[in-house]
């Protein structure tokens, strides 16, 4: 980020710069008239499970919460603000919040040193997608005429975000779509797709302060890692079910699923016209990176570790944990144990990221949980 101050509304509707850069740009200007504004963040809105979890954040100090996560219901007090669309102004923390009111998030503001804030549910028509959220750490801040500029700017920041989501949103569906169509979810069934979008996204998470990713980097991820096998559409069936070992022919055939992968990925980017930066990247390094391993033995392009992309060696471990701890038409089910054997044995090697096995290895409960949940049926 360049650090100029004087912006047009035409540059800030600019779609080559992500979400976060965005944020953080308008986070700069807003600044520049009022400086006692130190925290400009998004928290977005599943429905599907009721959590409302940080997307992107702009902090002056650089110290974001990441992965904030809350069920709606267990948040009254942001809960009134959806049901009655209204904006919340809380001008002193210390006093709104005396102990009864304490949440993680509460709690964090706290720490935070965070005084004040101006919330701002947004609305995509009659559907809640997110809140904006504007901290300061001064008390009573937010007065009139401070509101209704940054109203403007939620307009355009909710403008903006929606966006980039609709973009995105579109792009899962072609794919979901074309996956469908193309019979592949026999296969790779709605189980498999979610256990690599929550093993991947864990991963992510336990990786993200050292390697400094954002959340939305994490979403991200999260958000793709299911499809990194898509171009196993274009295998034919007796290669891809084959119950036994493959023979080397065969082996040709199915390498070339990255490659087929990554052709569709780019033909359908091109084909809905996104301009999705950080997204269309990310997605693409997963489809082309997750077989690359980091000595250098993996396919296509036999890529070291540090050439190969974060978010497709996050993907590459949730695939082999996921391969291995389930049946496939080629093998049974391998025991926990001898799965994670494995997984050490592959970070010896120097094949797998050390710090995203250990993050995976890590989080025993919330792997296994993952992997309960999201069975296979039998
Ligand atoms: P997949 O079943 O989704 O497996 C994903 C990846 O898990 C494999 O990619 C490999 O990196 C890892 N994996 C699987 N088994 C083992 C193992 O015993 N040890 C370790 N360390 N890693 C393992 P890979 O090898 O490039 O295979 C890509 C795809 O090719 C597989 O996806 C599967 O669809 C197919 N495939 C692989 N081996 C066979 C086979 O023996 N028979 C048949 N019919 N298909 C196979
Ligand atoms: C929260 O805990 O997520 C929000 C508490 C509040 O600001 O109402
Ligand atoms: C978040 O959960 O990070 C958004 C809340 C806030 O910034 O006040
Ligand atoms: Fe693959
Ligand atoms: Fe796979």
């Amino acid at each position: 980020m360049q650090t100029q101050t004087v912006q047009t509304t035409n540059s800030l509707s600019m779609t080559k710069m992500d979400l976060s850069a965005r944020l953080a740009k308008l986070h700069e200007i807003i600044r520049g008239r009022y400086d006692f504004i130190d925290r400009v963040s998004i928290a977005l809105y599943d429905a599907k499970t009721d959590l409302l979890k940080t997307f992107v954040s702009s902090d002056s100090t650089q110290t974001a919460l990441h992965s904030y996560e809350a069920r709606i219901s267990d948040v009254p007090s942001l809960q009134k603000l959806i049901h009655s669309r209204q904006s919340r102004i809380v001008q002193d923390m210390d006093i709104t919040f005396q102990g009864n009111n304490s949440s993680t998030h509460t709690d964090w503001l706290h720490h935070q040193r965070f005084l004040s804030s101006y919330t701002i549910p947004i609305f995509n028509g009659n559907t809640f997608v997110a809140f904006l959220f504007f901290d300061s750490r001064k008390p009573n801040v937010f007065q009139p005429e401070i509101l209704a500029f940054l109203d403007v700017f939620a307009d355009l920041a909710a403008h903006l975000y929606l966006l980039e989501m609709a973009a995105v949103k579109s792009l899962i569906n072609t794919v979901h779509l074309a996956t469908d169509f193309a019979r592949i979810r026999d296969l790779e069934t709605g189980n498999h797709l979610d256990r690599m979008a929550k093993y991947s996204r864990l991963i992510a998470r336990g990786v993200a302060e050292r390697y400094n990713l954002s959340d939305e980097f994490i979403e991200h991820v999260h958000l793709f890692a299911p499809l990194h096998d898509i171009g196993k559409v274009g295998i034919p069936d007796r290669v891809l079910l084959k119950s036994g070992k493959l023979d080397v022919n065969e082996w040709d055939t199915m390498h070339k699923h990255v490659e087929l992968g990554v052709k569709m990925i780019d033909q359908m980017v091109d084909d809905l016209g996104l301009n999705l930066d950080s997204a269309s990247a990310i997605m693409r390094n997963i489809v082309a990176g997750h077989h690359e391993r980091g000595d250098g033995s993996g396919y296509p392009l036999g890529l070291t570790l540090e050439q190969i992309p974060l978010e497709a060696r996050i993907v590459a471990i949730a695939d082999v944990y996921d391969a291995l701890s389930t049946a496939r038409p080629y093998k049974t089910a391998w025991t926990e144990e001898d799965v994670i054997t494995e997984l050490q044995k592959e970070v010896a090697a120097g094949r797998l990221d050390a710090h995203c096995v250990e993050a995976l290895l890590n989080a025993a409960e919330e792997r296994l949980e993952i992997q309960a949940r999201f069975a296979d049926p039998v």
